[in-house]
């Protein structure tokens, strides 16, 4: 049994109208971690989460789910979207029903579950993501926040095991987005490995456990953040920027006003503690 719960072998994938969108893709995800792909407009990232979940099949490779390769007969699509849910980028284009509880209930009643599951599970599921005081209310009437938290719980519902999301902050105030935020981070904790894409590079830096960047349909290097966002190089090459609290550590440190063995922030309070534990700093 592999430890991966995702892979993807030499995955390639051409549009019907001869774009080459991917390239021998190798990826594999680990259970249970925060993965982000990365990458300009147009680098792949929605086309491989289309692979992911089966939308798409692969014109050459394949996608490895829990160990067996995915095959693209009507049940193991089904059991593969059942584990696998994506939640695109634009809500309008998922949520289709008149009432938030009709919306996110669609998929459970698919499962053919009970009506006390089904309600267990859409209860459950928009408690989750901080929807259920709006079950009443018609999808039509909600904000783009409320409605891309809709757009969650209708995965959530299905009980997956990996969640994909296509570009999730994109869009959204940064309140909003700490509240997305603060969502995958909980279902990540309870045990759902998280996949999203993203164009913003702090929220990869802070947030991942490991990041995938894209070039041209192609993998350009894989890593932990700290990896990605040091090299330079490639973050020229890939039209990247280095995340703000990356940058100024590096300058801290280049410049001796840090110990050079600190350990790399991740974020804001880690950056301020190492300022705040060199006095000499506040000189500078
Ligand atoms: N439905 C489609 N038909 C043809 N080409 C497409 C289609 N969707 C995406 N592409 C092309 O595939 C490439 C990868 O696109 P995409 O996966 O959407 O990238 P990203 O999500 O990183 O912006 C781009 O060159 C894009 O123009
Ligand atoms: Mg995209």
């Amino acid at each position: 049994m592999s430890e991966y719960i995702l892979e993807t072998r030499n995955l390639s994938y051409k549009y019907q109208d001869g774009t080459k969108a991917l390239n021998n893709i190798n990826v594999k995800i680990e259970k249970g971690k925060k993965v982000s792909f990365v990458g300009v407009n147009g680098s792949g990232k929605s086309t491989v989460f289309l692979n992911f979940n089966g939308i798409l099949k692969p014109t050459k490779g394949s996608v490895i789910y829990k160990g067996n390769e995915v095959k693209y007969n009507q049940k193991s699509l089904l059991e593969l979207r059942k584990n696998i849910g994506i939640v695109f980028q634009d809500p309008e284009n998922q949520l289709f029903s008149a009432s938030v509880y009709q919306e996110v209930s669609f998929g459970a009643m698919n499962l053919k579950l009970s009506e006390t599951e089904v309600r267990r599970r859409v209860d459950a599921a928009l408690m989750d993501v901080g929807m259920y005081e709006y079950k009443d209310k018609a999808v039509h009437f909600l904000s783009y926040g409320q409605k891309k938290r809709v757009a969650i719980a209708d995965i959530l519902v299905m009980n997956p095991e990996i969640i994909v999301f296509d570009e999730p902050t994109s869009s959204l105030d940064p309140k909003h987005s700490k509240q997305i935020v603060k969502i995958f981070d909980d279902l990540n904790q309870k045990g759902i490995t998280v996949i999203l894409s993203t164009h913003d590079v702090e929220l990869a830096y802070a947030w991942s456990d490991y990041i995938i960047v894209l070039k041209d349909g192609e993998i350009a290097r894989e890593g932990t953040p700290q990896e990605i966002f040091s090299d330079d190089k490639l973050i020229h090459e890939c039209y990247l920027e280095k995340p703000f609290i990356l940058e100024v550590f590096e300058k801290l440190r280049s410049s001796g006003k840090i110990d050079s063995s600190s350990a790399v922030p991740r974020n804001k309070q880690e950056l301020f503690e190492i300022i705040n534990s060199k006095g000499e700093i506040n000189n500078c």
